[in-house]
């Protein structure tokens, strides 16, 4: 089952082959050093995921962290020529402010760098460029050597992927920790993963819908469209945003309060995931619960 899925991904993707692991984390945590070691660089996002980070600190390498955009990174980069191998992981969409990374442009800077790509498109996935994701554009692959996936978001099941380069899913096979010294998933939920992935190569529509419900959400609200199905709502301290958690939840919505540590201080969010499902009648209902409450928007 574990490879049938394997090659559905990879093929979905445009990718020559890909490898299942038992979580995102865990891919995350496998991939980065199995690829880079001592001597070596990473450049993370600074707000790249927990399983990045965790991914880069064992691979014992310099790492540094840089704003986002193709800008920061081109400054971050300068040290390239110091270390032997480089390998610069960021999120295809940032998981708790739902902006989307400039993809295109950092896959070339990668490249004339001699860099790694690792995009970790968990939230991309399903959701945008018709459920491919940010490596891809305009229905082309871009030049990302390692894309990993989570299978518990648009997938609705559990796992985590790395589609790559045959070589690469070869190395990994003997080579990450978190592949080869944990039991595999169990073929169950590697058929859930296969049959949802089957579902958005059959009805690419579906895809189109949560960014959809998040821009007409978005110009409810007098707010600018946002670049993926994820909304964060701004509420500054943790207790202002458990307390409008805890309004949205007595209208029938959930959405978790996001605090510091996993956001910087001074910025605990609501973070809203809209679903392909989400009737108008209900979306409507949020809208007007959202008003009644005191989101601290940003200016703009
Ligand atoms: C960007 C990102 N990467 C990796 C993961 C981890 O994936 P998993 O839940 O499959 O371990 C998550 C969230 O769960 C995530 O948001």
């Amino acid at each position: 089952m574990a490879r049938a899925f394997e090659r559905a991904i990879a093929d979905y993707l445009g990718t020559e082959a890909a490898l299942l692991f038992g979580s995102g984390y865990l891919c995350n945590l496998g991939v980065i050093p199995s690829l880079v070691a001592e001597g070596d660089l990473v450049v993370l996002d600074q707000r790249a995921h927990a399983s990045l980070y965790a991914g880069a600190r064992s691979a014992r390498a310099e790492v540094v962290t840089c704003g986002p955009g193709a800008g920061p990174l081109e400054r971050a980069l300068k040290r390239r020529g110091e270390f032997k191998n480089c390998l610069v992981a960021i999120e295809g969409v940032h998981s708790m402010d739902g902006d989307r990374a400039e993809v295109p442009a950092i896959a070339e800077l990668a490249t004339a760098h001699d860099a790694w790509l690792l995009v970790d498109d968990a939230h991309g996935l399903g959701v945008l460029e018709d459920g491919k994701g940010t490596c891809t554009s305009g229905g082309q692959r871009l030049a990302v050597p390692l894309q990993v996936g989570t299978c518990s978001k648009a997938l609705g099941s559990y796992g985590g992927f790395l589609a790559a380069s045959q070589g690469v899913v070869e190395l990994l096979t003997s080579r990450a920790r978190s592949f080869v010294y944990t039991t595999a998933l169990p073929p169950m939920v590697v058929a859930a993963s296969l049959a949802a992935l089957q579902i958005l190569q059959a009805e690419p529509e579906r895809t189109r819908l949560p960014l959809q419900k998040a821009t007409l959400f978005c110009r409810a609200l007098g707010r600018p469209d946002p670049q993926s199905p994820i909304v964060p709502l701004p509420f500054g301290t943790p207790e202002r945003a458990l307390a409008a958690q805890a309004r949205l939840q007595t209208a029938g919505f959930l959405a978790t309060a996001i605090r510091p540590p996993t956001v910087p201080e001074g910025t605990a969010r609501l973070r809203l995931a809209f679903p392909h499902a989400l009737e108008a009648t209900d979306l409507e209902r949020l809208v007007s619960a959202v008003r009644g409450l005191e989101v601290a928007w940003p200016a703009g």
